[in-house]
């Protein structure tokens, strides 16, 4: 790097194999709106939730091709009004335990995991570094960095509730994919949206994803801002 270049420090976006594949697209397409770089996680299992949700199959060989598909697409499988560029997009396979991102010298800002499998908590809040995904996470809290878990299940059960204890305590900011209704939501995708700006809040990156409480009763009748 030369000096005065600036150095690249992105956000690890981990996708754990919980339903909600639309969740983690619109904060993907959000950080890219907002000049983020991103460096990319996809579990193996997520695959499946992946196939489930959209009909695409993620490979590690076309991941470009098959991001920009998933991107593409809004929640409810009509096309999105914004397809964004990935050339500040990094990918590393899930098994790559020698990946950057596996390292807490490698330059981050953060890591946002959406959505957050129960499997996937219990691995982060007990160390486990199964694979890369979690081993990220585990070093984004040794590090000290912000690392934001949008949990996507229910019921909860008390481990489920427990592990979510130790990640709060661990200073992770617990955001459940629960989206909330007073910002006037007439279409799927505005619920995605709302989940998904909660979770970029948490992370401190600026957005306008969904319309913000400002004291007065009534909001949530009016429609959301057109996207
Ligand atoms: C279609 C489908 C939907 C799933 N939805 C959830 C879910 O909402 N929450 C969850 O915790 N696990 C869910 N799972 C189970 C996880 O994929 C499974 O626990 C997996 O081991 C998670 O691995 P990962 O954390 O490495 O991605 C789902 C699995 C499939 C196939």
């Amino acid at each position: 790097m030369n000096a005065g270049e600036k150095q690249r420090a992105p956000w690890i976006v981990g996708v754990s194999g919980a339903s909600g594949t639309p969740y983690a697209a619109a904060v993907l397409r959000a950080l890219i709106a907002a000049g983020e770089s991103v460096d990319l996680v996809v579990s193996r299992a997520s695959r499946l939730t992946l196939l489930d949700e959209t009909g695409i199959s993620f490979r590690d060989a076309h991941w470009r091709d098959d991001l920009g598909a998933w991107l593409a697409r809004g929640a409810d499988g009509k096309p999105d009004t914004f397809a964004p560029a990935l050339d500040d997009v990094r990918y590393w396979n899930p098994g790559d335990l020698a990946a950057g991102p596996s390292s807490g010298s490698y330059p981050v800002k953060g890591m946002l995991i959406v959505p957050a499998s129960t499997e996937c908590v219990a691995g982060v809040a007990l160390g486990l570094s199964k694979d890369l995904l979690q081993r990220a996470a585990s070093v984004t809290l040794k590090e000290r960095r912000k690392l934001v878990v949008a949990v996507r299940e229910t019921p909860l059960n008390g481990q489920t509730l427990r592990h979510l204890v130790a990640l709060d305590d661990a200073g992770a900011s617990v955001v459940p994919a629960s989206p909330g209704f007073y910002a006037g939501a007439t279409h799927i995708q505005d619920l995605v949206d709302f989940v998904a700006g909660r979770v970029l809040d948490a992370a401190g990156v600026e957005h306008g994803l969904y319309r913000r409480w400002k004291g007065e009763l009534g909001g949530g009748a009016a429609p959301a801002p057109t996207r």
